[in-house]
């Protein structure tokens, strides 16, 4: 115990929980760590403050942890002296395998609930040994996430209270039809003009975000077993919903002109292609207008659902985008994704699919069925921060600052590496850029100490489907950051990407 270091093993054992929030993590790891007597009985743990300081996390994390353990028994504290694992824990607690001898003599016990985890289906297995959701969504350099402090959260009241004084009654029950007819209307203009999607008001699907739009196309349109073809490196939040439904991923890698099959690829019918062309994620790439009008044109002839991830194009810093790929079909095969999570919050919990004509009437059943949807006040309230023209005023004004934020990351990133030992890509348009590493470096290693340092990013090697293809890299999100803190937090992590960097020079030298 004594060179235990309490805060190394929970930073190698957090994130391996599922999509837990990291409050939960830690206390579920220090109550195994307990159980498992890796922490004795009277041992010490260290005073909130100084593990949440070595851990580069928020004190009231560990503290949550600690009330939680001390309710429940497992800790106990002594005025002045810390916390301290507790010396009446039950021996039922500390020895479940004994427990289980001596009360049953079949050997068919069912064990501990707190102790063994659930028995899971194969696809719940699958979803939690995958789960890629970061305990930590906000701060330099969490990826994708907006200013969510430059929200104009005033005139959202002054809306919301204006609505709140005497809403619709209909607007109180369960939500039909697609969503409220006022945000699909105002969802489809907008869409019509800044991304030039080809829609009308019926053919829009309120959802609560991406994520539940991909899951309602797939509980629709696919069939365990089910071919996808997935950009290679991809979203790890596609990637999950995908294998937890049972299809199987063809993974597919990308060019400089995006998602590229080779004609081995296009021999196996595919049931749908998961494609992001406006801003390929991670790596940024815009997919080129041949690439477009070949997957259109496979797509057509073998009867393949496009799924279009349209996620943060309203941030474009250079050149004008692609109109997306929705707009160039004319055989029905595109369906088109859309979220408000860059654009205002992710903590909204909205976004929309646009859905072919012939495929409208099962969506809107399927939402219905399957999640009861409702939210209406919510939807109201956003259909009249758009009619009012308040959304597109903030896009605007965050497209300045984020471009301001992106510049300076990037003269950051020279200034550390004049001689351009690492390389950011990507950072035409969204909200976040991939620093290229290397090849030598270990990607995950970096960015488990970086967070050590309290800075957060995301390995680009964990974007893809085999370790093979994986190239060294961070994905660094900038627009939450503000100028200052990219100075210092950079600074930060150029230390620890230069003590990576030389690992290998002096590995040479030796
Ligand atoms: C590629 C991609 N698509 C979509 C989303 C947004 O998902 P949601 O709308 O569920 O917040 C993200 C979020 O980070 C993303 O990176």
């Amino acid at each position: 115990m004594q060179n235990f270091d309490l805060a190394d093993y929970l930073l190698q054992h957090l994130n391996q929980g599922g999509a837990l929030p990291q409050n939960r993590q830690l206390y579920r790891l220090i109550r195994q760590a307990i159980l498992d007597k890796i922490l004795p009985i009277h041992s010490r743990l260290p005073a909130s403050r100084e593990l949440a300081r070595e851990m580069g996390i928020a004190r009231n994390t560990v503290m949550y942890a600690y009330e939680q353990l001390i309710a429940e028994g497992y800790l106990h504290t002594r005025k002045g002296s810390g916390s301290f694992v507790a010396d009446t824990l039950s021996e039922t607690l500390l020895n479940p395998g004994q427990k289980k001898r001596s009360k049953k003599t079949d050997g068919d016990s069912v064990p501990s609930s707190s102790i063994t985890p659930p028995a899971l289906s194969k696809r719940g297995n699958k979803l939690v040994a995958q789960a890629g959701a970061a305990a930590q969504q906000w701060g330099a350099f969490v990826p994708g996430v907006p200013d969510v402090s430059q929200f104009p959260y005033a005139v959202w009241n002054k809306i919301q209270s204006k609505l709140w004084r005497k809403p619709e009654i209909s607007s109180l029950t369960y939500s039909q039809g697609g969503g409220l007819p006022a945000l699909r209307v105002a969802i489809a203009d907008y869409l019509k003009g800044a991304r030039s999607v080809v829609c009308e008001p019926e053919q829009i699907i309120i959802t609560n975000g991406t994520h539940q739009s991909i899951d309602l196309c797939l509980r629709l349109l696919s069939d365990p077993g089910d071919i996808a073809w997935i950009e290679d490196p991809c979203y790890w939040g596609a990637r999950n919903l995908l294998l937890a439904s049972g299809l199987q991923l063809r993974p597919i890698a990308v060019d400089a002109e995006g998602m590229n099959p080779k004609d081995e690829d296009k021999k196996v019918v595919q049931r749908f292609i998961f494609v992001t062309p406006s801003h390929q994620y991670p790596l940024g790439m815009v997919m080129s207008l041949s690439r477009r009008r070949s997957l259109l044109e496979y797509a057509a002839h073998y009867g393949s659902w496009i799924i279009e991830d349209d996620y943060d194009s309203e941030f474009r810093y250079k050149g004008r985008p692609l109109a997306c790929l929705q707009g160039m079909d004319s055989a029905e095969r595109v369906l088109y994704m859309g979220t408000f999570s860059k654009t205002m919050f992710p903590g909204l919990r909205l976004g929309y699919l646009v859905v072919p004509p012939g495929l409208t009437p099962a969506f809107i059943t399927g939402m219905e069925e399957l999640y009861r949807s409702g939210q209406e006040t919510l939807q109201a309230c956003m259909a009249e921060f758009m009619r009012l023209s308040y959304y597109h005023a903030h896009i605007r004004r965050m497209r300045l600052l984020y471009g301001t934020r992106l510049e300076r990351l990037q003269n950051e990133i020279k200034r550390h590496f004049p001689k351009g030992e690492v390389q950011a890509t990507g950072s035409d348009a969204g909200l976040h850029l991939t620093l290229r590493l290397p090849a030598h470096c270990k990607d995950q290693e970096i960015a488990k100490a970086a967070l050590k340092q309290g800075i957060a990013s995301r390995a680009l090697s964990s974007y893809f489907h085999s370790t093979e293809q994986a190239m060294a890299g961070l994905v660094l999100g900038y627009a939450s950051v503000s100028e200052d803190e990219i100075i210092t937090a950079f600074a930060k992590l150029a230390a620890v990407i230069r003590e990576h960097l030389s690992m290998k020079i002096t590995a040479n030298a030796v």
